[in-house]
């Protein structure tokens, strides 16, 4: 993308002279002598960087950098102040200009601010858009689940997100919606026009993950060629989601409290103090307490993370929920991919809720979206699903309350035998494999299944 620059100033020469460098070097370059003429100007042309006089005719500059803010809060502008003129200087970066140069300034001095305004602008930008594709898509995300827990949950979430600051922790196995839950509170919280930055703990050595969070000052270390922004001041005015927060360093978590203390931090080789305004919510399915009693987790930390605690049980303690979610997924996935699907059979509904979903609700999602694109009918059925479903613990656990029903060794070696063989697709050598008996051995069990059947059938 060509870079637009739009020059406010009075004196025709300077028009000139930006323009003739600026277009040498690849920008496309509008002027306007007036304050008047450069905010109509800027509605028009909608430039990307603006150089702009603090001294025009008509008004002051200020005021021009008041409004064209509002028109366009992506527009970065560079102003230029007389000689000795601190002061509005000053007010200008209050009100966010990105950079200002003091007259007489050299042309070399503008053409690196322009370069530095223009990267300003594609980050901003990206943010922006990724913000805006966020917000549609996120909005409307909802936390399913009827069952005690899942409702205290909710509770726990309508209340959080009315206190802007306050930070939570939240707690569970893998897959059983602590993502979700983060995102729910910022995006239905006052913070969801600003960013939400995820960074995942666990995927960054020592000092790497120091320089995500706070970034550095050029030349802070030997590949610092330049400034670099950290997540903790690019979503300022948002939320900061710290996954796998069990996994930080003790040097890192540190610098964590540190700023959560102070709420201001200094880039990496910086001296200077930046204050952000954000929320943090951190996530991990690990025992934190467990942690903080090996000493690999700064119990100050802690205590300040989970002001507010989320737990999520797992999937298995909220059977309640397992039919609602998987209505809810036979639903989305079918909609999705253009199928029939709209409910589960008796006999599926009975399966889902005796498996123990080790992998929660990501688990039951996933074998949702495989059986309903890779399956047809409208209802989803036990044979569509697959092998742990019908797993051994599932009849035991079917009928753990009933020992009459018990299954014998036989049925379940029947129906192991079968489900095997549908997996291999009646391929008998490899079901054999599977099962660890020889072929021969596979059909002679088959042929007194089928013997057994039989009998079974004359009998009843
Ligand atoms: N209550 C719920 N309602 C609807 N969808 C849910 C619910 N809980 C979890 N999910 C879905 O299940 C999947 C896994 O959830 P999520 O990624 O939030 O888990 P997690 O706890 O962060 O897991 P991990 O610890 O592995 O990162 C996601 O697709 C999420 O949308
Ligand atoms: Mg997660």
């Amino acid at each position: 993308m060509k870079i637009s620059v739009l020059v406010v100033d009075d004196e025709l020469l300077i028009r000139k002279s930006l323009s003739k460098v600026l277009r040498a070097r690849g920008y496309a370059v509008e002027a306007a002598s007036t304050g008047a003429e450069g905010l109509e100007r800027a509605g028009t042309v909608r430039p990307q960087v603006m150089i702009l006089d603090m001294r025009l005719p008509d008004t002051d500059g200020l005021s021009v950098l008041r409004q064209v803010r509002q028109i366009d809060p992506l527009l970065q502008v560079i102003v230029i102040t007389a000689f000795g003129d601190v002061q509005s200087a000053v007010e200008a970066m209050k009100l966010g200009a990105c950079d200002f140069l003091r007259k007489p300034y050299e042309m070399e001095d503008i053409v690196l601010a322009v370069e530095s305004a223009g990267r300003n602008f594609r980050q901003a930008s990206e943010l922006d858009l990724y913000r805006r594709q966020a917000w549609r898509h996120y909005s409307d995300e909802e936390i399913i689940g009827r069952s005690v827990p899942m409702r205290e949950v909710r509770g726990l979430i309508d209340k959080v997100v009315r206190s802007q600051a306050t930070s939570v922790l939240i707690t569970g196995e893998s897959g059983t919606g602590k993502e979700l839950v983060a995102r729910a509170i910022h995006y239905r919280s006052d913070r969801a026009k600003a960013p939400l930055m995820e960074v995942n703990c666990s995927s960054f050595h020592e000092g790497l993950l120091e320089n995500e969070l706070f970034g550095h000052e050029r030349g802070a270390f030997t590949d610092a060629s330049e400034t670099k922004k950290g997540l903790v001041e690019l979503c300022d005015g948002g939320t900061l989601f710290l996954d796998e927060v069990a996994e930080m360093s003790l040097g890192t978590q540190a610098k964590l409290l540190r700023f959560i203390d102070h709420r201001n931090f200094k880039r990496v080789g910086g001296a200077q103090d930046i204050s952000v305004d954000i929320r943090i919510v951190a996530a991990t399915n690990k025992d934190v307490e467990a942690e903080v009693r090996a000493g690999r987790f700064r119990s100050d930390l802690y205590f300040r993370l989970k002001v507010v605690s989320i737990l999520l049980p797992p999937l298995r303690d909220r059977s309640d929920d397992i039919l609602l979610l998987a209505r809810h997924f036979v639903r989305e996935f079918a909609r999705k991919f253009q199928k029939g699907f709209d409910d589960l059979s008796p006999e599926a509904q009975r399966l889902f809720q005796i498996y123990s979903w080790p992998g929660n609700v990501r688990e039951l999602r996933n074998v949702i979206e495989r059986v309903v694109l890779l399956e047809e009918g409208e209802r989803l059925e036990a044979e569509h699903l697959p092998a742990e479903l019908h797993g051994r613990g599932g009849p035991l656990a079917a009928a753990a309350n009933d020992s009459l029903s018990l299954p014998t060794l036989a049925q379940i070696e029947a129906e192991h035998i079968g489900e095997v063989l549908r997996l291999t697709a009646g391929n008998k050598s490899r079901a054999a494999r599977i099962l660890g008996i020889s072929r021969q051995g596979l059909i002679e069990k088959l042929r007194r299944l089928r013997v057994e059947e039989g009998v079974g059938r004359q009998v009843s």
